[in-house]
């Protein structure tokens, strides 16, 4: 297929394009209007883990300016809109009194989509715990079920009534591996108790958060975000394939498979999974951990070569980086691979019993340079090309794929990389918050015009 000559018109008229976004990446106010901390507030205080020692204090200070920001959306010729609740913005402790100004804030963002012709896509979690709540455990707790419910049942109740798509959770698999396993992420934990139990609370609140919704809103249109990606073995022998088999169940298998009624993965090379399936109990929780989601969200970052490495605990695997290998790669070191996402959409489909997939993010990162007013970001436009192009033809053989969300709108907060991964089509300075479309962002303008 040649990939400069498709058009968002082969997708169909009913295909969703759109951006995505999060609360923590991109609001700022981080002490405004009665918001309590998250995670990252203090992960970023605390940890020297965050590239160039910044905060999510400001980001791209989207609480003030998203009337702006809704309408650079629009203007680009996007119609749906993906964006996530702070928890601590609607609930300061967590658990306790509904901060009024946490809802009104929502309930004017979605209004602003609404009459600008931007469909409001809503993330219950995407990845800002309530620090009150990590406290007292956080994801490890068990009585995350409750914490979780309550906040789930808060916003579809305030904004169910104009809100229809709903992603119950974003990318489960990376805040729990990089938040309670390797502590790169909020909050820092590092080991695998903790981890076990934040696997199965997670898994356990994506299908509560679909109950949830349902049982508030009768016309609710309920999904969750999977992160996919591709493992190939180094080397065509035994220890590399079954090391790629491990990092397979991580980055693939552990949240899809429950969700879809499977229980967790097995793999008799993989003791991890007797010791998590034995510690959370697994065969007594298959039913509850499944939800008959209306949708599969789908997010591609890369595509992972791995070797048998007896060094890593359990999983005894580790990447051969992209870079070290001579292929093509972003400024992140992620390997670019569209192939290899066309065939990740495809096995997330042949598991049968998928309704429909919507692409829920899909972006690069790549050091732009602002010069005289504008940013040509090339290699972004032809990664867009090429991954556009290898939605298209899975849909053409038959995947019910319905969207496309591109992550993301303008620059943001890119968690432990700080502000200087840039994923945006819109370029933001951060000292002054001037947005300047970038030539990516004018490349998707032609593309959706109809
Ligand atoms: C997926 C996450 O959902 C998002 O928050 C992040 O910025 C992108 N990956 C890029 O790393």
């Amino acid at each position: 297929m040649n990939t400069t000559t498709i058009s968002a018109k082969d997708f169909g008229d009913n295909f969703k394009w759109g951006v995505a976004m999060s609360a923590a990446q991109n609001e700022g106010a981080y002490l405004e209007d009665g918001r309590g901390l998250s995670i990252w507030d203090v992960f970023a205080r605390k940890s020297g883990k965050i590239k160039g020692n910044t905060k999510p204090t400001e980001c791209c200070d989207f609480y003030h300016r998203y009337k702006d920001d809704l309408l650079l959306a629009k203007a680009l010729g996007f119609t749906t809109f993906r964006f996530s609740i702070s928890w601590s913005r609607i609930l300061p402790d967590g658990v306790g009194k509904v901060n009024k100004a946490g809802i009104a804030f929502y309930n004017k963002l979605i209004d602003e989509c609404l009459i600008n012709g931007l469909e409001p896509m809503i993330t219950i979690y995407h990845w800002d715990l309530p620090y009150e709540l990590e406290k007292k455990g956080g994801w490890t707790s068990h009585l995350m079920r409750k914490w979780f419910e309550r906040f789930t049942t808060i916003c579809v109740n305030a904004f169910g009534d104009r809100v229809q798509h709903w992603i119950v959770m974003n990318e489960p698999s990376g805040f729990t591996t990089l938040g309670y396993m390797v502590g790169q992420h909020a909050p820092g934990k590092i080991g695998f108790d903790g981890y076990m139990s934040a696997i199965h609370n997670a898994a356990l609140c994506t299908a509560d958060g679909g109950r949830i919704i349902r049982s508030h809103s009768s016309k609710a249109i309920i999904g969750t975000a999977f992160s996919c990606s591709e493992v190939i073995p180094y080397k065509e022998e035994l220890l590399h394939i079954k090391a790629a088999a491990k990092a397979d169940v991580i980055l693939n298998r552990m949240f899809i498979e429950p969700a879809l009624g499977l229980g967790y993965p097995e793999d008799p090379d993989f003791p991890f999974l007797e010791k998590l399936y034995f510690h959370s109990k697994a065969w007594k929780y298959t039913r509850q951990m499944q939800f008959d989601f209306d949708f599969i969200g789908i997010q591609n970052y890369f595509s992972l070569t791995v070797k048998h490495n007896s060094i890593i605990p359990y999983i005894n695997a580790s990447e051969v980086k992209a870079s070290t290998r001579n292929v093509p790669h972003t400024d992140l070191g992620w390997e670019i691979n569209a192939d290899s996402f066309y065939r990740m959409i495809k096995r997330f489909w042949d598991y049968g019993n998928v309704k429909s997939i919507i692409v829920t993010e899909g972006g690069a990162c790549f050091k732009d340079q602002l010069k005289n007013g504008v940013v040509n970001d090339e290699k972004r436009i032809a990664y867009y090309q090429q991954y556009l192009a290898a939605v298209l033809k899975a849909k053409n053989e038959g995947v019910n794929l319905n969207g496309y969300l591109a992550w993301t709108l303008t620059d943001n907060f890119e968690w432990a990389f700080g502000y200087n991964a840039r994923f945006g089509l819109i370029h933001v300075d951060f000292e002054t918050q001037l947005r300047t479309i970038k030539n990516s962002g004018y490349w998707f303008r032609n593309f959706l015009k109809k």
